[in-house]
């Protein structure tokens, strides 16, 4: 495969003909209108899925009337199908015979992939080399031309459309094509009709498509309900174009949300969102993963880090002026890496203080290590490793030091068993047990593990 990064230098540095989107114009940014989007809805309606929008059971934890608009039960696992279903039937019958090209870390890849298949268009999809192998994958299965180049969405971005122009390809852009954010928008019309007196929708933002389309369809029907964007603390880049007045290059670090992981928010969604958006949240990754393990627990609902950001942010105390409102929370992706979903799964255990870990230095002789297994087992807790190590330790002969992992029902478990554990040893040392509970004293949770 040649090989299209003609430069080594950073981001920030590259700057030619190929960074130049020709339907992106910082000039001359198109802002996509309420008519777009009812179009778009017309001409999709057949293509896609109306997903539900449920009332949640997080609801009574969270304090709010929560609603989840579940994106994640799309075809291709994500809203993306709704703008890239747009976009490719807007094409002329030329544009289709010579097909298209995006550059995605995976959700609009997976999504133009799957439609271009159907409509009978080539797609050739360049995907980042931090693009989830599923997602990868799943372009694969769909038939498409897949091409991993590129360190992140810049790099990925320039040889597409390098190679659009050398190959005739049109290029579409994920997040800032005018179609593919009148596309996006269509979700808002869908949650209009499906919740009555809504107070807020909740939108995870990457390159800010999602957003934007969002903002024009629910400002023009009802311009009282507030449009609160969400991102991960490792790819604010909304939050830093607020800040910059402009789109701006932020740094972006490897993050569970890998669907938000776009350096630099699209000119056409920024124009279009800017003066709209009531609030950005940034949130941590932690909250991610718990809003993750949270989703799978309590709404048996898989959705991946980008999708679970509303959620994080509720559970963090971010939105906490929304208590007692009703408030939809698009839940916009479900594609996650197996192996990744594990360890957000036991990343939110130990931040929840249900996944706790600990040294303790016991007797060596025989029947040391099973007094204490006896002793963990005897408070219910339940044991998933244990190590023990003779030669580094410190304290005498007989002594051995043994690291054990444990579950727990909750962060008060995890408590009764570090004072039963600091009362039967010298010896004992937890590593950061601490809770993530919800930020918010008034709401006692009722749930139960
Ligand atoms: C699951 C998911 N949620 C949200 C977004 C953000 O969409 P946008 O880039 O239009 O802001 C993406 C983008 O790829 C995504 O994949």
């Amino acid at each position: 495969m040649e090989n299209y990064l003609l430069t080594d230098a950073t981001n920030s540095e590259i700057m030619d003909e190929f960074d130049v989107d020709p339907l992106c114009n910082p000039e001359h940014p198109s802002m996509v209108t309420f008519e777009d989007i009812t179009s778009a809805a017309y001409k999709i309606r057949t293509g896609i899925i109306q997903t539900q929008c449920l009332k949640s059971h997080l609801s009574g934890m969270t304090g709010m009337d929560l609603y989840l608009k579940k994106e994640f039960l799309q075809t291709t696992g994500s809203f993306k199908d709704r703008g890239a279903r747009y976009a490719l039937l807007m094409l002329s019958k030329e544009q289709q015979q010579n097909g298209v090209i995006a550059a995605s870390l995976g959700n609009h890849a997976q999504a133009i992939s799957y439609h271009g298949n159907l409509l009978n268009i080539p797609v050739t999809v360049v995907m980042p080399l931090i693009a989830p192998i599923m997602k990868i994958q799943k372009c694969r299965e769909m038939k498409a031309n897949v091409i991993i180049q590129g360190k992140d969405m810049v790099e990925a971005k320039r040889v597409a459309i390098k190679m659009a122009q050398e190959k005739g390809l049109t290029y579409v852009n994920g997040y800032d094509h005018p179609h593919i954010i009148a596309g996006q928008g269509t979700i808002a019309l869908e949650i209009l009709e499906q919740v009555d007196n809504i107070d807020a929708i909740v939108v995870p933002t990457g390159g800010g498509g999602l957003l934007a389309g969002v903002i024009v369809a629910v400002k023009a029907l009802n311009p009282n309900i507030k449009i609160i964007g969400v991102e991960s603390e490792r790819c604010a880049s909304f939050t830093k174009a607020q800040e910059s007045g402009k789109p701006t290059q932020t740094n972006i670090e490897g993050t569970l949300a890998d669907g938000l992981a776009v350096p630099k928010v699209g000119y056409n969604a920024w124009a279009t969102a800017k003066n709209h958006v009531d609030k950005m949240v940034v949130v941590q990754e932690e909250w991610i993963a718990v809003a993750i393990l949270r989703l799978i627990e309590l709404e048996k609902s898989v959705v991946e880090g980008a999708g679970a950001c509303g959620l994080a942010a509720i559970l963090a105390g971010q939105l906490d002026e929304f208590r007692g409102k009703r408030v939809v929370l698009i839940l916009s992706g479900g594609n996650i890496d197996t192996t990744i979903l594990g360890r957000c799964l036991e990343r939110g255990l130990a931040a929840d203080g249900r996944l706790v870990k600990f040294k303790a230095t016991v007797s060596d002789r025989p029947g040391g290590i099973s007094e204490l297994c006896k002793l963990i087992g005897s408070i219910g807790v339940s044991i998933k490793d244990v190590i023990h190590e003779r030669a580094w330790v410190t304290s005498d002969v007989f002594s051995v030091e043994v690291k054990v992992v444990c579950e727990t029902r909750d962060y008060a478990h995890s408590l009764e068993l570090r004072e039963l554990l600091f009362a039967n040893y010298k010896r004992v040392k937890f590593e950061s047990l601490r809770s993530m509970k919800i930020n918010n004293p008034d709401i006692t949770s009722t749930i139960s593990y």
